[in-house]
């Protein structure tokens, strides 16, 4: 079973210790949740205007991309737009101050990817069962392959009305993959360089994506594995932070709504124990390299 792992943190880029450092990136390593109850981040009158789903009009949330500033899924008058980026970019920075304190081992192979914020409640929207989060799942980008490298992501409840965002978590990545990998067909011959060929992919799927989609998808599928823990949930209230692989950690958002997610990739080389990543656990299923 996957752990929660408390840390008393209050700031976004505080003071802890070497050794409670090393002790976060272990968990977080070993496929446990980093939960940062105390940590605030605090939005201003203006910034909570944004909090309604009308924010984002049909899609899911808006997105930010620190290095570029491009903006993207807001549906708002150009006038609230530089607002808007600041309070993107202002997460994109705490968030980066976050992880340097917190896993400083990490270096530069941390690198920041996309910003998020989610004002929409998760419970009770109509998708597709790919695309529906409140089935447990590792994460996996259909368009964007990995080769490897992890999905490290911060979130934060910014509910203003003080409800807490509820997250269902299953056991560990080993046990999943052991479960799901009889059933995980190999790409087909040529398979993966069409997927590149008609744009459908940004780069060439290596095998190594191509086994994550189809266990994100054999999980999502499998009603038996979604039943046995449906009892496992876990609140994070108004006003907390967590930080987890969760391209590791099978994991699910239950109900919820006002959130800012931040994403970043990890190379496995800068890891502490490389051999935990879903890489190498994948590779001594199949018996041969994946990326
Ligand atoms: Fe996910």
């Amino acid at each position: 079973m996957s752990a929660i792992h408390p840390i008393n943190l209050t700031t976004w880029g505080g003071d802890i210790s070497a050794a409670e450092q090393g002790v976060a990136t272990d968990a977080l390593e070993a496929g446990h949740v980093l939960f940062l109850p105390g940590l605030l981040f605090e939005l201003s009158d203006r910034e909570r205007a944004f909090l309604t789903p009308e924010l984002v009009g049909k899609s899911k949330n808006v997105s930010y991309h620190p290095k570029s500033g491009k903006l993207g899924g807001a549906n708002v008058a150009a006038i609230k737009i530089h607002d808007l980026r600041a309070l993107m970019e202002r997460f994109a920075t705490a968030t980066r101050a976050l992880l340097t304190t917190l896993l400083p081992s990490y270096g530069d192979g941390l690198h920041q990817a996309k910003t998020s914020l989610r004002p929409v409640e998760v419970s009770g929207r109509q998708q597709t069962w790919r695309k529906d989060d409140t089935r447990l799942h590792v994460d996996s980008f259909p368009s964007q392959p990995s080769s490897g490298k992890r999905i490290l992501r911060v979130f934060t409840n910014v509910n203003p009305d003080g409800r807490a965002r509820v997250w269902k978590v299953g056991e560990t990545f080993e046990t999943v993959a052991r479960q799901f990998w009889p059933k995980l067909r190999a790409p087909l011959p040529g398979e993966r360089g069409l997927l590149a060929a008609v744009r459908v992919t940004k780069a060439v799927r290596t095998r190594y994506d191509h086994y994550m989609l189809k266990l994100h998808d054999a999980m999502k599928l499998d009603p038996e594995y979604q039943a046995r823990f449906a009892a496992s949930t876990h609140p994070f209230p108004a006003g907390s932070t967590w930080v987890c692989f969760t391209d590791q950690v099978s994991h699910a958002a239950v109900s919820g709504a006002h959130q800012l997610e931040q994403t970043f990739w990890v190379e496995v080389r800068a890891m502490r124990n490389p051999n935990s990543a879903p890489l190498r656990i994948l590779e001594s299923l199949a018996g041969r390299k994946l990326a």
